[in-house]
């Protein structure tokens, strides 16, 4: 196939702007009251787990350098921001409002309305409070309805500060690298249980949505405000002349990934061909009779789709496991597949097209916006020039080239509304710490966190500011 000709304008009403979440940016894990989360709980136990011994605790000293950082973002152009509020700093054990924790965030939220940046405010991004997972997680009931009550405390005290909620950001993944993969804490090899964490998570979010309706009906949420999910979409592939099982493989990991929270956030329901796998396998989701009310409050405003690299799969060679779980499938390794060999993940621009085809045809009315998107390199000292400065050329490349993507995709219909960049400051990821860095502005730890613009940066601003996607 020839060379397709791509777009370089997006239109004037699309924003442009960065994620970020609290716990990778605010550090001050004490502070506040805060109580320890996960991550904080993991440090603690084995620091050795971490890249360069580094932990949840400093984040990437965002606390500290909050109104040097709005600057930057307002500096290169940026009108909207996502951040979450960590549960484990709003509310208290008993489910009661750390009035510390709310200053915290009012403050913050305050200080972005005035440099005139638009917050976008997750509730959870992978952080788990402690005491809460010992409550037994995403399984008990408990633990469900108390994240509803820190969904509605939050409402209750920002909702007239902030437009765009969100209930989760990529629901997917705890599943997947708590209780499939093992290798977040607790480290658990249990399909059934990521299968149960799902489902929890997922009553979870269509409790918090609920809330988010009572709260706008009842005036404590503003009436502009909006609600949405974030998840990072994996648009699946497999070989070019597929038999009948590697199909088979693309549909259950389209459908366990992808489709179960499309089909959560636009009918409030889940695929029935997944629901009907699952219970071939014998697994059992801990469903309770009302369950089925609970999740149509599943539908949201509009949706958040994290894009980094696509999924190759095909038929599995074994149905199960080293520890008996069910394997629907297997890694499928494209021989021409381009690396971002730091992260192991591939680079695929043409994905973030592809999945936004699959929502105009399938999820015609919801709109939807590129929550997340980036290249996270190792050892980016390498690149400086002679002034100092990380020569980060393929940064310009990777986002130009999904940006141009994105044109393309709006061209032919899809709803999509804005694009937030993975993370436009370097900052703290989970067990690789600070090893991989996203930025446009690195983070320097042998200067106690100072900032330095990457040659990227003035190129992140000629785009933020024209809505023109320049070649270099
Ligand atoms: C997304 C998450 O999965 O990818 C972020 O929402 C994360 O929290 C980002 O940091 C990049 O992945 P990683 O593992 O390289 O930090």
């Amino acid at each position: 196939m020839g060379k397709i000709e791509l777009p370089t304008q997006l239109p004037k009403d699309f924003f442009l702007g960065a994620a970020m979440s609290g716990p990778q940016t605010e550090g001050a894990w004490q502070a506040t009251g805060k109580l320890p989360n996960l991550w904080d709980r993991w440090s603690n136990l084995n620091i050795t787990d971490f890249y360069n011994l580094v932990g949840s605790y400093g984040g990437n000293d965002f606390t500290r350098r909050r109104d040097e950082d709005i600057q930057i973002f307002k500096d290169l152009g940026l009108d909207s921001v996502r951040t979450s509020i960590q549960w484990s700093r709003l509310m208290d054990k008993d489910g009661k409002l750390n009035q510390a924790g709310a200053d915290y965030y009012h403050e913050l939220f305050a200080a972005f309305a005035k440099a005139g940046i638009d917050v976008f405010v997750n509730l959870y991004h992978f952080d788990m409070p402690a005491y809460l997972y010992d409550r037994g997680g995403w399984e008990n009931r408990e633990v469900v309805e108390a994240y509803a009550n820190y969904a509605r405390a939050a409402f209750d005290e920002f909702g007239q500060e902030i437009k765009n909620w969100f209930t989760f950001n990529e629901p997917i993944v705890e599943p997947q690298q708590r209780f499939t993969n093992a290798v977040w804490y607790p480290f658990h090899h249990d399909f059934a249980e990521a299968r149960r964490v799902q489902y929890g998570i997922s009553l979870a979010h269509a409790l918090a949505t609920h809330e988010f309706r009572l709260a706008q009906a009842a005036g404590t949420v503003r009436a502009d405000a909006k609600i949405g999910l974030i998840n990072c979409f994996t648009p699946p592939y497999t070989k070019e002349n597929p038999s009948e099982e590697d199909l088979e493989a693309v549909r259950i990991v389209d459908g366990v990934d992808n489709r179960w929270w499309l089909d959560l956030v636009t009918k409030g329901e889940f695929p029935q061909d997944i629901l009907d796998d699952l219970d071939r396998s014998d697994i059992d989701l801990g469903q309770r009779p009302g369950d089925e009310q609970v999740i149509k409050q599943g539908p949201v405003d509009w949706l958040g789709f994290n894009y980094y690299h696509p999924a190759r799969v095909q038929a599995p060679s074994k149905k199960t496991d080293q520890y008996g779980n069910p394997v629907f499938a297997e890694e499928y390794v494209w021989p021409d597949a381009v690396m971002n060999k730091s992260r192991g993940w591939e680079i695929y621009p043409k994905g973030i097209y592809d999945f936004a085809m699959t929502m105009r045809d399938n999820y015609p009315d919801l709109e939807w916006f590129v929550s997340e998107n980036g290249i996270g390199i190792q050892g980016e000292n390498a690149n400086k020039d002679e002034k100092g400065q990380i020569q980060d050329d393929y940064r310009i490349e990777f986002v130009r080239d999904h940006l141009k993507w994105v044109a393309k995709a709006i061209e032919d219909g899809a709803k999509c509304r804005g694009y937030h960049y993975w993370a436009v400051i370097d900052n703290w990821s989970w067990a690789n710490a600070f090893k991989n860095r996203y930025g446009f502005v690195e983070v320097d730890l042998d200067d106690n966190y100072s900032r330095h613009y990457k040659k990227s940066a003035d190129w992140l601003r000629r785009v933020a500011t024209t809505h023109t996607i320049f070649d270099a």
